[in-house]
């Protein structure tokens, strides 16, 4: 299978490793068979997803902006994961759980009806070289799987400094006859933003809804 990044060893922090150890067990998702997310949160509340959330401060930010709604946030990335828990413990939040792993197995094996009901891709990899595109995240059959998980109404919100990229997500979900565009909202500026920011890069937001 192709996917969409390569296992970084990227350097953990002592806190880091400490906060995989210690908080996983309160703020970690283990993934085994069909998650029920009322169950996992204990509520029945708004669920929103953020794929590949990095270090974790836009996550963090937008549990703590919006009480009223549960945050799942996946990535593959160990330090961010270990840094997300670390700021979930001090910020003291009931409403964010954290899964290690690939979005797209998880779509795939651990949930099953429409649950989701706003999803968050921000500066997913851009996989520049064309020989790699196939590796990119926003694909036409990434997109159906996706909007089996997403109810009715739900939102999906994508942002990319890659042109070309947003180029081909434009391409992709105006093709797709599960979603229609929409006003895009405010969103919190993402740490691999505030870096782009600086080397002068554009940014590329799209906002649509499931119909
Ligand atoms: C360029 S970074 C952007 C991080 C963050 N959203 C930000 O804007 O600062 C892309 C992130 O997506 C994660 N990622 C890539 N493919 C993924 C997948 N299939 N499932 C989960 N996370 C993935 C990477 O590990 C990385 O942390």
């Amino acid at each position: 299978m192709i996917r969409s990044f390569t296992r970084r060893n990227g350097r953990i922090t002592a806190g880091q490793e400490r906060a995989l150890a210690s908080l996983w067990p309160h703020y970690g998702v283990n993934l085994e068979g069909i998650l029920d997310l009322n169950t996992l949160f204990g509520r029945s509340a708004e669920k929103h997803l953020e794929i590949g959330f990095g270090m974790g401060d836009t996550l963090v930010t937008m549990a703590q902006s919006h009480p009223e709604h549960d945050y799942l946030g996946i990535d593959v990335y160990r330090p961010g994961t270990g840094h997300l828990l670390l700021q979930i413990a001090e910020a003291q939040l009931t409403n964010v759980r954290v899964i290690s792993g690939d979005v797209v197995d998880f779509l795939q094996d651990n949930l099953s009806s429409p649950c989701l009901d706003a999803v968050y891709l921000f500066f997913p990899d851009p996989w520049s070289k064309k020989r790699h595109h196939k590796r990119r995240l926003v694909q036409a059959h990434f997109m159906t799987l996706l909007a089996q998980r997403m109810t009715s109404g739900s939102s999906f919100h994508v942002a990319t400094d890659w042109e070309n990229y947003a180029e081909h997500m434009l391409d992709v979900l105006d093709a797709s006859p599960d979603f229609i565009k929409s006003t895009i909202p405010k969103r919190p500026l993402t740490k691999f933003e505030q870096r782009g920011r600086r080397l002068g890069h554009g940014v590329w937001d799209f906002f649509y809804q499931r119909n």
